[in-house]
């Protein structure tokens, strides 16, 4: 959170300004009280910020962070998966619920918020839907929407059980008196186990080649069909997370056709690897869902491009050394994502600057419910949450050198271009030409 002693006007002068309204060049003028407060020529301000040959865009949010804090403090803190956050961008970061304990009653999520509040980047609480992510009995949902969870999901596993998924379906649709009206949103890890618990990468060719058990395409299928019935019949919101399958992104791409309240986000390793990684045997490559093959990093980048696919997400997931260097089949899934995000999308998607933003800040911010503190218009008026990113810089990918506790990255030594130079969090500069700021 906002820093006092910073507190001091910023220009951003000289860059390309691109939001959802478009883009054109222009100095931003943030005000101390953290604000946008003016957008255009010959500004002045009291800290000058260069974004000669940069893009200023909101900042970005992530809808899928693993933050470890509380419970596995050595792998990730709140401080270090936000300081690698804002170092990639972020501005916000939606906390997975799968910490020990889970967050999944109004403790322990009251005490991530208090950890956010002196974090690098705004730190948004998700919150379990069953208690202990267990699947077998609902999360005290209403006293979690009251706290401003907007986000419920058991991350790591998806529920299991079709009844309790649909009760808690029935019941975020109920919420509204406990959030001011806003809507919550059910985010799912869509993974039938009887279909994947004993497989540890994607089953196909490569997992017969190698001898390692496979968790098929339809283990992740199957929950994406469940789920767009139930959002059906329910007319609740559903949030599909990483989704992986040629076959998932076609599910809902006919779901949204048909005008069901569905959203999905694909992770920068979905449409960057495949499963073809894993002949290396190296666990750094596991992650669930599994990579899997090129035709599915094919229809996974289609989606995206086509807006099937609304937001990417990062699923950082950070393992200290010890847990990651066991064989494949006992090292935990997992990969990190926040220092890379931004990189891998202007590399590997093909797509337009302003697609690529869109896809990384104001339609993720839409799903979290944050819109009107993140990915907002640049203009006057509007909480200052920016990202200064020079689209061109080429760069070599090197996990020692990032803010994360861990280095379980899968892109070591990958030349990318795309470079985030300064990043404004409520109107503090937490990071300015690539360092942070405290
Ligand atoms: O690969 C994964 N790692 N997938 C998940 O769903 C959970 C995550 C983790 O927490 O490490």
């Amino acid at each position: 959170m906002t820093n006092a002693v910073l507190r001091q006007s910023v220009l951003i002068r000289g860059g390309t300004v691109v939001d959802a309204s478009g883009s054109r060049v222009a100095d931003v003028l943030v005000g101390s009280d953290g604000m946008i407060e003016a957008v255009g020529e010959g500004l002045k301000g009291d800290l000058e910020l260069d974004a000669g040959g940069c893009i200023v865009s909101p900042g970005f949010v992530d809808l899928h962070t693993h933050l470890r804090e509380p419970g596995k403090e050595e792998a990730e803190t709140i401080e270090s998966g936000s300081r690698g956050g804002a170092l990639g961008g972020f501005t916000a970061l939606v906390a997975m619920p799968n910490t020990t304990p889970p967050m999944d009653c109004v403790g322990v999520v009251r005490d991530v918020i208090e950890l956010g509040k002196t974090a690098l980047t705004d730190i948004f609480p998700s919150a379990a839907i069953t208690v202990g992510r267990a699947g077998e009995q609902l999360s005290p949902m209403a006293e979690l929407a009251k706290l401003g969870v907007r986000i419920f999901t058991d991350d790591g596993t998806g529920v299991q059980d079709d009844l309790l998924m649909k009760r808690a379906l029935e019941y975020s649709v109920g919420l509204a008196p406990f959030t001011g009206g806003a809507s919550v949103v059910l985010a799912q890890h869509c993974e039938v186990a009887a279909l994947s618990d004993g497989g540890f990468m994607h089953e196909g060719e490569w997992s017969s080649r190698l001898g390692i058990p496979g968790q098929p395409a339809e283990a992740e299928e199957l929950m994406v069909m469940r789920d767009i019935a139930l959002a059906k019949s329910t007319g609740a919101r559903v949030h599909f997370q990483h989704m992986s399958t040629a076959g998932s992104v076609s599910l809902i791409r006919a779901a949204k056709a048909a005008g069901l309240p569905v959203t999905a986000e694909a992770t920068t390793h979905h449409f960057t690897l495949t499963d073809a990684a894993c002949a290396s045997f190296d666990t750094v490559f596991k992650v669930h869902p599994p990579l899997r093959t090129d035709a599915d990093v094919a229809a996974v980048k289609v989606g995206l491009a086509d807006g099937t696919i609304d937001a990417i997400a990062t699923d950082h997931a950070p393992h200290c050394a010890h847990d990651k260097e066991q064989p494949f089949d006992s090292a935990p899934p997992g990969m990190l994502g926040l220092e890379t995000a931004l990189a891998l999308a202007l590399t590997e998607l093909d797509q337009p600057v302003e697609k690529v933003v869109g896809l990384l800040s104001w339609q993720a911010a839409k799903i979290a419910g944050i819109d009107d503190v993140h990915g907002c218009p640049i203009e006057p008026g509007r909480p200052a949450n920016i990202t200064v990113f020079d689209p061109a810089e080429a760069w070599t990918i090197d996990s020692s050198s990032f803010a994360s506790k861990s280095t379980n990255c899968p892109y070591e030594g990958h030349n990318v271009k795309g470079r985030v130079r300064h990043t404004i969090v409520n109107g503090e500069p937490v990071v300015i030409d690539q360092e942070a700021t405290r």
